[in-house]
C-alpha cells in the first residue's frame, strides 16, 4: 500500500521536488507564454473615445486612433497578437457593415497593420454586432438561415482579410462556414490566410459582459438553436471534426474555464493547434471577486490560464492579457 510505503526511507515522497522555488520551477509541467496570448478589442467609430465597460472593470472599446495606443501599449509587454471586435455606426437585417470594406472592423484593421505590421491582427467574423436583431445569421421566418448566412459570412471575412485581417475567425456557429469562408478566400487569392474556428462554441451565460461591450444581445429569443447545449461533450467533437474538415487552420473551444473537459478531449483527438477563449464572463467574475478583496488578483488569473493551459490549450484569448504579459516580463 502506498501509505505504508511513503512513510519509509527512500520512500516515494513527492513532497522532495516542491521544497524550493527553482525546483519547483523545473519540474513545471505547464508555463505560459506571452507568444500565445491574443488581447481582444472592442473598436467603435468616431476619434478619441475610450469608453469603459462596466461589467468588464479595465475593458474598454477604442476607436481606431485610440486603439493604436493600446496596440502600442500591448506590444510594449510582448503581446504578439489582438482579436479586433466592432461595434457599427449602423445596424440593419442583413448586418451590412460587417463586409463594408469602409466598416469599423476593416478601417481599424487598416490602421493597426499601417502603425503596426508585424503585429498578429485577427478578425472575429460574425453578424451578430452588425444585425438589427443581434442573431449572428440571416434571420427567415424568425429563424436564423444557416446557408443564406454563410453568403454574409463569407463575404466578411473576405473584406476583413482584405482589410489587412491575418486570421480570419469565424464564430456564427452556423453549418459549413469554415468551407464557404475557405473557398471565398481562395477565390479571391488570399490563400494564405489562416481560418481560426470557433470550432466547439457554446450557448452560454459567460457571454453577457461581451454583449453589454458589443452591443450584440439578440433581440429576440437566444442563441441555442446554432450555439452549443453546455451539457455535451461528444457533440463538440463531431464540431470539431467537421470544422477540421472544411480546412480549419486553427481550432477553438470557447468558453474556456467551464469546458477543461472539451479542451482536453479536443487536445487528445485532433494534431491542430488549439485556442480556447477565456471569454467576458470568466474576466468579469474574476475581476469582481479581485475587487472586492476576496481573491488575490495576480495569483487568481495566472492559475485560471494555467489550467487553461494544462488542459492543453496551444492559445490562450484573453482579456487579462495585458496584466498577464506584464508579470510574465517581470518574472
Ligand atoms: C460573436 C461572439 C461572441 C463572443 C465572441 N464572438 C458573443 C456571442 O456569441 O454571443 C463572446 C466573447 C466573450 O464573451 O468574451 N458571436
Amino acid at each position: 500500500m502506498i501509505e505504508q510505503k511513503t512513510a519509509r526511507e527512500p520512500g516515494l515522497r513527492l513532497r522532495r521536488l516542491r521544497r524550493t522555488q527553482p525546483l519547483r520551477r523545473m519540474v513545471q509541467e505547464a508555463r505560459l507564454h506571452v507568444e500565445e496570448l491574443v488581447y481582444p478589442v472592442f473598436v467603435v467609430p468616431g476619434q478619441g473615445q475610450r469608453q469603459p465597460i462596466d461589467s468588464m472593470p479595465g475593458i474598454s472599446r477604442f476607436s481606431a486612433d485610440t486603439l493604436l495606443e493600446e496596440a502600442a501599449a500591448a506590444r510594449e509587454v510582448g503581446i504578439p497578437a489582438l482579436i479586433l471586435f466592432g461595434l457599427p455606426s449602423h445596424k440593419d437585417e442583413m448586418g451590412t457593415q460587417a463586409y463594408d470594406s469602409e466598416g469599423v472592423t476593416q478601417q481599424a484593421i487598416l490602421a493597426l497593420k499601417q502603425a503596426f505590421p508585424d503585429l498578429l491582427v485577427m478578425a472575429d467574423v460574425c453578424l451578430c454586432e452588425y444585425t438589427s436583431h443581434g442573431h449572428c445569421g440571416v434571420v427567415v421566418d424568425g429563424e436564423v438561415d444557416n446557408d443564406r448566412s454563410l453568403k454574409l459570412l463569407a463575404a466578411t471575412a473576405l473584406s476583413l482579410a482584405q482589410a489587412g485581417a491575418d486570421v480570419v475567425a469565424p464564430s456564427a456557429m452556423m453549418d459549413g462556414q469554415v468551407a464557404a469562408i475557405r473557398e471565398h478566400l481562395d477565390g479571391a487569392g488570399l490563400n494564405s490566410t489562416p481560418v481560426m474556428a470557433y470550432a466547439a462554441k457554446y450557448s452560454s451565460s459567460f457571454y453577457g459582459p461581451f454583449r453589454e461591450a458589443a452591443d450584440s444581445a439578440p433581440g429576440f429569443g437566444d442563441r441555442r438553436s446554432y450555439q452549443m447545449d453546455p451539457a455535451n461533450a461528444r457533440e463538440a467533437l463531431r464540431e470539431v471534426e467537421l470544422d477540421a474538415a472544411e480546412g480549419a487552420d486553427i481550432l477553438m473551444v470557447k468558453p474556456a474555464l467551464p469546458y477543461l473537459d472539451i479542451i482536453s478531449r479536443v487536445r487528445a483527438a485532433f494534431p491542430h493547434p488549439l485556442a480556447a477563449y477565456n471569454v467576458s464572463g470568466e474576466y468579469s467574475m474574476l475581476q469582481a471577486a479581485i475587487q472586492r478583496g476576496w481573491l488575490e488578483e495576480r495569483r487568481a488569473i495566472m492559475e485560471t490560464l494555467t489550467a487553461i493551459k494544462r488542459a492543453g490549450a496551444d492559445i490562450i484569448l484573453t482579456y487579462h492579457a495585458r496584466e498577464v504579459a506584464r508579470w510574465l516580463k517581470e518574472g
